[in-house]
Parts: structure tokens; sequence; C-alpha cells
């Protein structure tokens, strides 16, 4: 949610910030806009819409000023307060001109902030909250008179820091410290930069990933000072913090579209080798689960008796597949909660809870909130996770990172499908920690889950079908998805796909509750995708499903089958079949998921859409 990027080093700035930009656009696209400090000016550029129009705006800049300076930042917005216009696009200067600001998160006390700023005569030229910091910032320098420069204006962001409320990823940047750039951050990521001779801020490492690979973690409360000599970090009273250094495992190419047309595809294809390097490395010598940082001790996970699983989205979606999988593995009774909705019904939790926190970005603040409140009570709490460093897993007890490598793409793919393998082998951590599964049988689950990486290769291969079914159905209005088992969360994810992508009608359910209701959308014609579980596996499901096939189809459903390749019992009532590799009944949603995103896809594509990033919608959500 917003993308921030801040560069302080002898290179040009402008292109460096403009390109961080371009990689942080999945963050946020309703405005985009930059600061430069050159020998004499600070200069900025903004415009609403996305990044695509500050291009144009900076190319048509005619005497090219901007392109001078060696400091500068950049940002890329989602809106909170303030429509998405030119005036409301960070950066916001303070009244002098002096300071320039940008920001992601919400500053719940601008409200009041701004009353005492009006007070004292500014006139804000915004409606955002980000302004009132300018303003702050600015008032703060002119106070400060016993420094001056790039420690002046750390100190000023320190002290501003102390009064605000809310989340915020801050940088400034201001005319009188030349050469540097100041950040802050709380409870909002940031992440730093270490390059020779320059250094970097940004929401994510993919925005300076081109420049170095070397980051430093930055902690809660924390302000860091920027400049082609180095990086100074202080807490929010001026102490000096240590910052954890760290080494990114992936290269600029890996956040390029490869011959894409969108970061989706590119992204969907990569799944098999995303599923593998998640895997890789898990077992250690004695057959037992690896996972990558662990403040539990075996006793704590042998004493849990209940588990939550708290996530949004498609990560939610993850958590309820991977319940099945938990409980019967383990034993222990897991319940999958939305995390927006975890701390406000007052959950029952103590030390022998374990609530485990699925997220890719390790930033959604509905995930966060949901982990401190588990952390209140008292409950351990393991997060998987895809981002290095990021909050979630800082503030977690145990962490399994899963190995996806960068998603760009709003809609989340290869991170549903490491977020299962993560959690599978959270599953047979705990079930062999327990000892309710020995290391042998540990080892034959690991075995069939080695294999999901080129059963999904195959389903890859075999999507032309698919494809073609896409532009077909692209002028639907409603599309209807039914499971049961493992197979319904895929049908929701499935439904939520679609939604966000093609912008339609598209629900998910439970095939056995059809009949209590949702039976009465089927009309002539209407497209009702069946996920239909292994015949091979639990005989009973697949029989269950086959019959809830025919009971759409008798009221005139146009049926979309997806299942296994020697399934003939699901033949006479497909209309479209959809064939995946066989697969043990718990690791279906593995080959059965691909089929649909790569649907959404495609569909949002025939019906002219912004695959990569849909409307209203952001990666990374960090506002409750
Ligand atoms: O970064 P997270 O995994 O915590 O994100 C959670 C959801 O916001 C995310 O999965 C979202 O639902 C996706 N856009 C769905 O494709």
């Amino acid at each position: 949610m917003c993308g921030i990027v801040g560069y302080a080093g002898a290179r040009p700035a402008l292109q460096i910030v403009v390109d961080g930009l371009r990689r942080l656009e999945y963050r946020g696209y309703d405005s985009a806009g930059v600061a430069v400090l050159t020998e004499t000016e600070l200069l900025i550029a903004k415009r609403a819409g996305k990044l695509a129009n500050l291009d144009r705006a900076l190319a048509e800049d005619a005497d090219g000023r901007i392109a001078a300076g060696s400091v500068g930042i950049g940002h890329t917005r989602w809106a909170t307060h303030g429509g998405p216009t030119d005036r409301n696009a960070h950066p916001h200067l303070s009244q002098d001109g002096r300071v320039a600001v940008i920001h992601n998160g919400i500053i719940e006390n601008f409200a009041s902030l701004r009353t005492q700023l009006e007070a004292e005569g500014i006139e804000f030229a915004s409606d955002t909250d980000t302004e009132c910091v300018a303003h702050l910032l600015a008032a703060e320098l002119r106070t400060i008179s016993n420094t001056s420069g790039p420690a002046a204006l750390a100190e000023a962001m320190r002290r501003v820091c102390r009064r605000l409320e809310g989340a915020f990823t801050l940088l400034a940047i201001d005319k009188e410290a030349p050469g540097a750039v100041v950040g802050a951050r709380r409870n909002s990521p940031l992440v730093v930069g270490v390059g020779d001779g320059e250094s970097f801020l940004a929401s994510d490492v993919s925005a300076f990933i081109a420049h170095t690979r070397d980051a430093l973690e930055l902690g809660q409360d924390q302000v860091v000072l920027i400049t082609p000599e180095g990086v100074e970090i202080t807490d929010f009273d001026g102490k000096p913090v240590e910052a954890k250094p760290y080494h990114v495992d992936w290269d600029a190419r890996a956040a390029e579209k490869g011959g894409h047309d969108w970061f989706m595809q590119k992204e969907i294809e990569e799944q098999p080798q995303a599923v593998a390097d998640t895997l890789r490395g898990r077992v250690g010598t004695t057959g037992n689960i690896l996972l990558d940082e662990v403040r539990l001790t075996d006793q704590d996970l042998r004493d849990v008796d209940k588990i939550f699983v708290v996530a949004c989205g498609t990560a939610y979606h993850a958590g309820l597949v991977a319940k099945y999988a938990i409980e019967h593995w383990t034993r222990i009774p897991c319940e999958v909660e939305l995390a927006s909705e975890f701390r406000y019904r007052d959950p029952v939790l103590d030390r022998s809870t374990l609530v485990i926190a699925i997220s890719q970005s390790g930033e959604t603040m509905d995930t966060l909130m949901a982990l401190r409140h588990a952390k209140e009570q008292k409950a351990r709490v393991l997060a998987i996770c895809n981002t290095n460093g990021s909050t979630i897993p800082r503030e977690s007890d145990a962490v399994l990172y899963t190995h996806g490598g960068p998603e760009i793409a709003v809609a989340s793919t290869k991170a549903f499908l490491t977020q299962l393998a993560a959690c599978y082998l959270v599953g047979l951590h705990l079930a062999q920690v327990r000892g309710i599964k020995y290391a042998d049988e540990v080892a034959s689950v690991v075995e069939q889950l080695r294999s999901m990486p080129d059963a999904i290769e195959k389903v890859l291969a075999s999507m032309d079908g698919v494809r073609e079914l896409a532009r077909e159905l692209s002028s639907q209005n409603t599309l209807l998805f039914i499971g049961r088992h493992v197979g319904y969360p895929v049908a929701l994810e499935g439904a939520l796909k679609l939604k966000e992508l093609a912008y339609m009608h598209a629900e998910g359910f439970a095939a056995g509750e059809l009949k209590h209701g949702p039976i009465a959308l089927i009309d002539q014609g209407t497209p009702v995708v069946c996920v239909v579980p292994s015949p091979a596996g639990r005989g009973v499901l697949h029989d269950k499903i086959v019959s809830n096939i025919q009971e759409v189809r008798a009221r005139g459903a146009r049926t979309i089958v997806i299942a296994e390749e020697d399934d003939e019992a699901v033949v006479p009532y497909a209309d479209h079949l959809i064939r995946v590799p066989r697969t043990p009944t718990l690791l279906a949603p593995f080959v059965t998921t691909v089929p649909l995103q790569v649907l959404a896809c495609e569909m949002a594509t025939a019906r002219g859409h912004d695959v990569d990033q849909p409307r209203n919608l952001a990666k990374s959500v960090t506002v409750e």
C-alpha cells in the first residue's frame, strides 16, 4: 500500500527513483511523484494516475533541472486520505517550500494536528494526512539551532514522529540538508539498501535490487538517515540502533516480466520452481523438518493444544486448505480465521495456543494486528512469509520462509502454492515433535510434496483449452465455483481471482451447501466450475461431488469440471473437462488451483483489464 523510494549518492537520483517506483507500482497506482534536491533547489513533479503519467510529465519538463539532483524521493500512492488527484499526490511540501515528504500508512491523529497547524496560520495545499508532517518538520527545523544539515533533519524527524499516532513510513528531504534523505517507520515497511558510495530506502528491496543486494532490516519506531557516506539509525529518542544486515538471494531479473505480457503469467509459470525452492533443504539429517528461525522449544510445540491460522485473502484460503492436513496429521484442533476479524471477537488464547500467521508480504496490517493480539494473550506465533525481514516474521516466535521470489502481480498465485507447501511442512513438523508421525512417515509425505513441482509443470503444459474457454466465457456476468474438502477453499480462491481481475460476480461454495440456498442462482447456461477430488482417495467424497455436478447440470448449468486424468465418472456430466495429474487427496490443491489462476488471468485480459494492477487494489495492504 503506497510504494516509497529514496536515494542518496553520486549518481543522478531521478532515474534511480523512477525506476524504483516502476518496481513498486504494484503497491498502489492512484498517483506518482518525485522530489529531488539539486545543489540549489528542491524540485518536485507529481501526477494523478499511473506512473506513466508522471513519466510523461517528466519527459515534457523543458529545462530538465529535476534530472540534475543526486538526492531524491519517490512515491506511488494507494489513496486513503484525499482522492487520487494531482494535489493529493505525494510528495507534499512544507509551506516555506523547504521540506518535501512522502508517506505510506495512516496518521490517525492528523485531524487534531491539522487543526493546530491551521491555527498557527498554515494553509494546507491538499486533503492528505501526510501534508501535516511536512509542516511539522519545517516547524521543528526552525527551532533546532544546535545542529544543522542532515543531523538537524534527523532530529526534526524524531521529534515529529513522537507526536504521530498510527502507521507510517515517512521519507523527507530538506533544502538545507544536502546529500541526505531521512526516513522513519512505525507499523509500515521500510528497508535500507547499502551500496558503494550510495544508499537507498524503499518499501521493499525490489526498488533497489538492480543496484545492491545488501540490505538492512529496520525495526519499529526507528529513524534512518542515509547519505552517500553511509547509514545512521536511531530510535525515536535518538539512541543509536544496530540494524540487522541481510543479503537478498534473488536478483533484478526475478522482478522483471521476462517476455510475458503480465507479471501474473510469469508468476503462474514460476510455480513449480517456487514450490521446489520452498521445500528445498527442509529435512535435517535425522529426518526432522527444519524451519528458518525458531525461538520456540520442542516442549512449547508439544504443549500446543489449539491452533489458529490467521491470514487475509489468498493467504486465508491457503490456511483453509492447510487446516485439513494439520488436523489430520497432528490431531490438534485448528481454526482458520480472517485476520481482520480475529481480535475483535475476543478469541480464547493462551500460552498453549499456536497462532500461524500467513502472509506473502509480511506487512499486511490486519494479519499483523491479529498476531500482536495473540502475543498479548501469550499465545505462540509462527509466521509463514515470503518477505525476508518484514514485520510479521520479525514479531513472530518462529518463521518458515516461502522461497517464492518476488511476487509483483497484485493477484497472488505462487504465494498460494508456496504457502500450502510451507503449511504442510509446519503440520509435519508439529506431528513429528509431538510423536504422532515418525521420520519415515514424514519423509514419505515430503516425497509426495517434492513430486508437486512436476505435477504443476504438467498442468501448465496443458492450459491451451483453458485459455480458449476463458475467451468464450469472458462475456459472462457470473461464474460459480464448487468444491468439497480441500477443493472447497480452491473454489473460494478461484472465485476471488476472478472477482479481483475480471471484475465479475464470482462465488465459491462448498458443493454440499448448494442445495441450502445458492442453487437458486443457477440459470440456463450459468457456468459452474467444479473442483473434483481424486476418485482414488476418499471415494465417498468423489461420489458426492459427482452428484452435485449432476444437480447443477439438471438445472441448466454449464459445467466446467476439473478432474484427475483417469477419472471417467465425471465425463458424462462435464461440458468442459480440465484434466490434472493424479495426486494424493490432501495435495490436490497444488494442481487444481493452477487452471483457475490461468482462467482468471485470461478472462481479465479478454475483458481488457490491467491484470497486474486491478482497479481499487494494492499488493501489500498496510492499513486496517
Ligand atoms: O501479503 P499477504 O499474503 O498478507 O496478502 C494477503 C491478501 O491481501 C492477498 O492474498 C490478496 O487477497 C491477493 N490480492 C489475492 O490475490
